[in-house]
């Protein structure tokens, strides 16, 4: 028996999670979000069976705001598949490339790759905080290139690891990733080992507080401003007299108030980047010690 897929077109997110919602209980095998002509499209795959209780069910729970079309026939393992497209390659930031291991990069020889799949971890390079804080470590690490060797890097909030383990290809000596998700360090080792980056790469659950406050040369956050406020005291001690602090995960409008807090601790900005992405402006920062 083959599948069918269902385009069902909505207005809006709270449509699309209905959509989602009232499709699963009508018995779809898999559902893919993608845009499609500025707006936001679901693609729903179904047995055949199904696909009349899938209409009917989206048209009872949204009406006009979701536009269902008629299903279409696709080969039976489509469906599971599908999750994978639009998954492709990332350039995260001028030197780095960050890939599925199911997608092939375009080899070029001044870029590094990183493979990282998706996993329950955050962090694959396809959300544009994490590609701000990887443009903005690049171009740190490009600076220090030529000044330190094998610089040190830390990365809160590590998720799939992505963050350290780009610093890492990028030409960082080492890196230290954590995460209060325990989920989240066995993933960034794995992560490690599929790039050949164990040896300089170093996984671990627990809070900040459990990194000793020994200099790192960058130290990264991908944190929302409300979980990375707490913190800038302890993310501040812990960088080097010349180091960098890198935040990522917030918003422009999230930026005098950050600006604020840096300097509160004795930090200023001395770069920035920006990323429009579903609608959200995405800010990151890189900080470092004022000098009076
Ligand atoms: C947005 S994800 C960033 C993942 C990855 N670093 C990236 O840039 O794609 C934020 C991660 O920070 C973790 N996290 C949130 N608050 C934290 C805290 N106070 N200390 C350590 N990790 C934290 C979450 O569990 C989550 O994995």
């Amino acid at each position: 028996m083959g599948s069918v897929r269902i385009d069902v077109r909505v207005d809006d997110a709270e449509a699309g999670e209905l959509v989602s919602a009232c499709s699963w209980e009508a018995g779809a095998l898999g559902i893919e979000e993608v845009t499609a002509e500025g707006g936001l499209c679901l693609r729903v795959y179904a047995p055949p069976a199904r696909a009349d209780a899938i209409a009917a069910a989206c048209a009872a729970e949204v009406g006009g705001r979701a536009r269902v079309a008629a299903p279409r026939p696709v080969p039976e393992q489509d469906w599971s598949l599908a999750w994978r497209q639009g998954l492709e390659a990332v350039v995260a930031s001028p030197r780095l490339v960050v890939r599925p291991s199911f997608v092939e990069a375009v080899a070029a020889p001044d870029r590094a790759v990183l493979v990282v799949d998706p996993g329950q971890a955050f962090g694959t390079g396809h959300h544009a905080s994490t590609r701000l804080a990887l443009r903005l470590l690049d171009a740190a690490l490009a600076e220090l290139g030529g000044r330190i060797d094998g610089a040190r890097v830390l990365d809160v909030g590590t998720g799939s690891g992505v963050l350290a383990l780009g610093a890492v290809a990028l030409g960082a000596g080492s890196a230290v990733g954590l995460d209060l998700d325990p989920l989240a360090a066995p993933e960034a080792r794995a992560n490690a080992r599929t790039n050949g980056l164990g040896g300089r790469s170093h996984f671990f659950t627990g809070p900040l507080e459990a990194v000793d406050a020994a200099p790192f040369d960058l130290v990264v956050a991908n944190l929302i401003r409300r979980e990375v406020a707490p913190l800038l005291p302890g993310l501040e001690a812990r960088v080097s007299t010349c180091g960098a602090l890198v935040l990522s995960g917030l918003l422009d409008t999230d930026r005098a108030s950050v600006e604020a807090s840096l300097s509160a601790v004795g930090l200023r900005v001395t770069r920035s980047a920006e990323e429009r992405e579903g609608g959200d402006a995405w800010l990151a920062i890189e900080a470092r010690r004022a000098v009076t």
